[in-house]
């Protein structure tokens, strides 16, 4: 991996601020608005950023956020946007839960070919035990989930290799289309999935999309650690950056693999003064009220009702609740509310927009986002909010040419995902391995 810092950015809507449909730089139908996408990934390529990242979800209700109400599907954004962009990344979740390997081999193979080599597949095994009510089942357990998820990305990425890279001769004047000794069936027979094969499509110029992972539980950093090209988090602190990276790379060199990529998810608020940081923090505040505050904090806890509580007492005891979907944040809100002593509307409030520690100067920023990768925390950062338009631009005018001048960041000229990420080339599993195409995993 190289010392550059890498950066992604995260296409919900106007962003990951609850409410940033409220917020005048974008439209406020901004999450099904192509236009505003264009403008974002257009930007976001020349800026230098390395890759564009649609998050997803399979079940909302009344209580859900603004820009999880009405969104487009991943894969068929992501296809769109490939014919306006050139060389940045385009990585999607999609679940493994609730979804087939053979379909989603196809479709994400579709984009890699169709991009020239720049995919990514965010691994997901959703949490929300209401998607289980839109697809006729029952929702797996969580270890379950992590289980089907194991076997589905090896099914995946089996199908991946269906040909090999050289199988097209398409030769018109002898009439050989294929050499059939180059085209693989996967055979696969196992515990959740019976896939024949093969994939009725080649593999692109990066042999395979990128796999990321964002799993935060012991058994998500397990499947991360067998599987991940590379890994999203939400680590709040470089503290907790830091546990998550010990742990993941213990994961992954248990498995025999080298340091995979890691992307923490940032909110940076930047200002040219602290004072202008402060004010633009101020603004987005003012659009949560404390009701919006209390409903944001209750999704983490299976959406209790947080409202029935005095906002000035202390944080309510709630048991269990949460503690099967979004364990490792309810904890932490938990821990924090106690060590810190706060109230349940600071809690609330600190929960729904923390200031975090990419708040302040361009210089400040600057320095958090280099003290992360120094210490361990981070590779790379995916910038997922309050605002899209504001951070892409206050990182692009403001941060990265600090950061270049530091020699922390350079644009990557490598027009496919892996090659912008530093991740090797992925060699067909039954193609003859020269070394340097070797799978180095
Ligand atoms: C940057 C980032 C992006 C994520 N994107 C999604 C997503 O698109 N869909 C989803 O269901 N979960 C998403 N997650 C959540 C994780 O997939 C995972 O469910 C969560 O971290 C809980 O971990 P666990 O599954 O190991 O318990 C994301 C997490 C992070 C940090």
């Amino acid at each position: 991996m190289s010392t550059d810092i890498k950066f992604g950015l995260m296409l919900h809507g106007a962003g990951g601020h609850m409410n940033s449909w409220r917020h005048p730089s974008a439209p406020a139908d901004a999450s099904v608005n192509f236009r505003y996408f264009t403008d974002l990934a257009q930007k976001a390529e020349t800026a230098g950023f390395d890759f564009l990242f649609v998050a997803d979800g399979l079940h909302i209700n009344e209580k859900s956020l603004p820009h999880f109400l009405n969104r487009f599907e991943p894969v068929a954004l992501l296809s769109a946007l490939a014919s306006v962009t050139h060389q940045i990344g385009l990585a999607g979740t999609i679940s493994t839960s609730y979804s087939d390997p053979f379909t989603v081999a196809r479709q994400l193979a579709t984009l890699d070919n169709i991009s020239g080599g720049r995919a990514g597949w965010n691994v997901v095994t959703s949490p929300l035990e209401g998607s289980a009510k839109n697809f006729g089942k029952a929702h797996p357990a969580h270890s379950l989930r992590y289980e089907i998820a194991e076997e589905y990305i090896k099914v995946v990425q089996g199908l991946w290799d269906s040909w090999e890279d050289d199988a097209f001769i398409r030769d018109r004047d002898s009439g050989v289309f294929f050499d059939a000794a180059k085209l693989h069936k996967l055979n696969h027979q196992g515990k959740f999935f019976s896939v024949e094969g093969p994939l009725n499509i080649q593999r692109s110029p990066q042999g395979q999309p990128v796999i990321f992972q964002a799993g935060a539980s012991d058994t998500g950093i397990g499947l991360a650690g067998k599987s991940a090209d590379a890994v999203f988090t939400n680590a709040r602190t470089l503290e907790e950056a830091k546990t998550y990276a010990r742990k993941l790379q213990a994961s992954v060199a248990e498995n025999g693999r080298k340091p995979v990529a890691i992307f923490p998810g940032i909110s940076p608020i930047v200002g040219k003064t602290p004072e202008e940081a402060e004010a633009k923090y101020q603004h987005l505040l003012s659009l949560i009220s404390l009701d919006d505050a209390l409903a944001y904090l209750g999704r983490f806890f299976d959406h209790h009702d947080f409202s029935q509580y005095d906002p000035n007492g202390p944080f309510p005891d709630v048991g269990e609740l949460g503690q099967n979907t979004f364990r490792s944040t309810t904890d932490s809100i938990k821990r924090r509310a106690r060590e810190e002593k706060l109230t349940l509307r600071q809690i609330a409030y600190e929960t729904t927009l923390p200031r975090g520690e990419f708040f302040g100067t361009p210089q400040q920023v600057a320095d958090a986002l280099i003290e992360w990768v120094e210490k361990g925390g981070a590779s790379g950062f995916i910038i997922s909010g309050p605002v899209l338009v504001e951070s892409l631009n206050d990182i692009t005018r403001y941060v990265l040419p600090i950061l270049a001048e530091r020699g922390y960041w350079r644009p990557s000229q490598e027009s496919t995902l892996r090659g912008r990420l530093g991740i090797p080339f992925r060699a067909n599993r039954y193609a003859v391995q020269t070394p340097e195409l070797a799978d180095i995993k």
